[in-house]
């Protein structure tokens, strides 16, 4: 164990101390040793006894609370199914309704202790079932551990990313963690979740892949650097997964655009009916991008060369408070049909091989990075006909971003009128 390991080690050795002490003794240095030193197990001790524990740096939950922060209502209600020392929650709207859920004993008690505005409720999240209530489920949810559940706990026959055998449900926790996620958000409610880049292409995760792409809007996909989680031990490439939960009156309708070409192969124009795209009405073009710095190298020391504490996250906000999500400066790529054959569930995520035309050709033209990038899923802008709850029939454009809202509007209205 290294030196840095040693000291993660003993502060959570103290942390531990702390939390065992009746409450009354816990004193306000105690709690603030907690906050700044509480790191859990992750990658602290052999693979298979982290309980997929590795917490998230602090401008990375930052970033995703800036960026969704302008699309929320008043005092939203938020759930973090496994809060750890709840870095999440550091950043969230201080008027925000917070339920955090978290197996681990000690974890728990640290963020109930650090937190006191939110609702810290300890065990497994799966069986905390409030569905369709939360406006944002936002978190970074354990990977390739299994989750159990016990016939005795309920009926979950219907989940789509567990396996009944004998007398338990299991499923992988990335997977199970996206289906609770998208089961707690109410229609129209955002999820945000940093998730393993083997998501996008793993067989054990095709379900969630399926159930993503059948349930809600793509909002933005952003691949991190190895470097990400270098502070807890792991290079693993991850990215953070932003979508919305459709609400039941969105239709899939086929792509309009129907010629697709490759910047790869320029002579070959062809017509995209024969993939048989699909998309949710609303479905706006998709943000994409890749980090290449994450504010540290792989040893931990700081890149930051201007010596402003920014980094390529403060760039990508600058995205989404400026012109929706589609600047003039981002390729616009016709929809992302490069892994089709694995399933239109694919364009949530195919990038991650990072051979596709968005990525080569932003990767060019920001080489320092970040590479940002659209897809354009629906069309180039063309008009569609939609229905909306009152029966009448406008045009909508494929690259209207007022689109999706109004779905949604029409939606609760159509639920208020009944
Ligand atoms: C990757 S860590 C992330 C923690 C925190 N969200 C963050 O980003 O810093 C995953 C957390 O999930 C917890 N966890 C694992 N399985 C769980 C389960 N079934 N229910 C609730 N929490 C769980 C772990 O104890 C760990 O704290």
């Amino acid at each position: 164990m290294g030196k840095a390991q040693r000291e993660r080690w003993q502060a959570n050795v103290k942390s531990m101390e702390i939390v065992s002490k009746p409450r009354d003794q816990i004193t306000d240095d105690d709690i603030r040793f907690l906050r700044e030193n509480y790191t859990s197990i992750g990658g602290l001790l052999p693979k298979g006894f982290n309980g997929g524990a590795f917490f998230t740096p602090t401008h990375v939950a930052k970033f995703m609370w800036d960026v969704l922060k302008p699309r929320l209502t008043q005092a939203p209600k938020v759930l973090e199914p496994s809060v750890g020392s709840g870095v999440f929650l550091e950043h969230a709207p201080s008027d925000a309704e917070i339920t955090a859920l978290e197996l681990d004993q000690t974890s728990a008690k640290v963020t109930s202790l650090i937190y006191l505005q939110a609702n810290v409720i300890q065990g497994n999240a799966i069986l905390h079932n409030r569905e369709n209530y939360y406006d944002v489920v936002i978190g970074n949810p354990p990977y390739g551990e299994t989750v159990e559940i016990d016939m005795s706990d309920g009926d979950f026959s219907d989940w789509k990313t567990l396996t009944k055998r004998k007398d338990k449900y299991r499923g992988k926790s990335e997977a199970v963690f996206i289906e609770h996620a998208i089961r707690s958000a109410k229609p129209g409610g955002y999820i945000a979740f940093i998730l393993p880049k083997g998501i996008a292409f793993n067989s054990q995760t095709q379900k969630a892949r399926e159930l993503l792409f059948n349930t809600c809007w793509q909002v933005a996909t952003i691949m991190l650097p190895g470097e990400t989680f270098q502070h807890v031990g792991t290079t693993i490439p991850t990215q953070i997964l932003i979508v919305r939960k459709v609400t039941p009156n969105a239709r899939k309708i086929k792509a309009v655009t129907k010629r697709w070409g490759s910047n790869f192969r320029r002579s070959d124009w062809s017509d995209i009916d024969g993939f048989g795209a699909e998309f949710f009405e609303g479905q706006t073009p998709a943000y994409f991008a890749k980090v290449t710095d994450i504010g540290w190298d792989e040893k931990g020391r700081s890149t930051d060369k201007w010596g402003d504490g920014l980094t390529q996250l403060d760039e990508l906000v600058d995205d989404w408070t400026d012109g929706n999500l589609t600047r003039e400066n981002l390729y616009p790529h016709l929809p992302s049909w490069h892994g089709i054959e694995k399933g239109n569930e694919s364009f949530f995520f195919s990038h991650g091989n990072e051979s596709c035309d968005g990525f080569r050709d932003a990767s060019r033209t920001y080489p320092d990075g970040p590479y940002r990038w659209q897809e354009l899923t629906l069309g180039t802008g063309e008009e569609v006909e939609w229905r909306r709850a009152d029966g009448t029939v406008e045009l909508r454009s494929t690259w209207d971003f007022d689109w999706q809202d109004e779905i949604v509007a029409d939606y609760y209205s159509q639920k208020g009128a009944i």
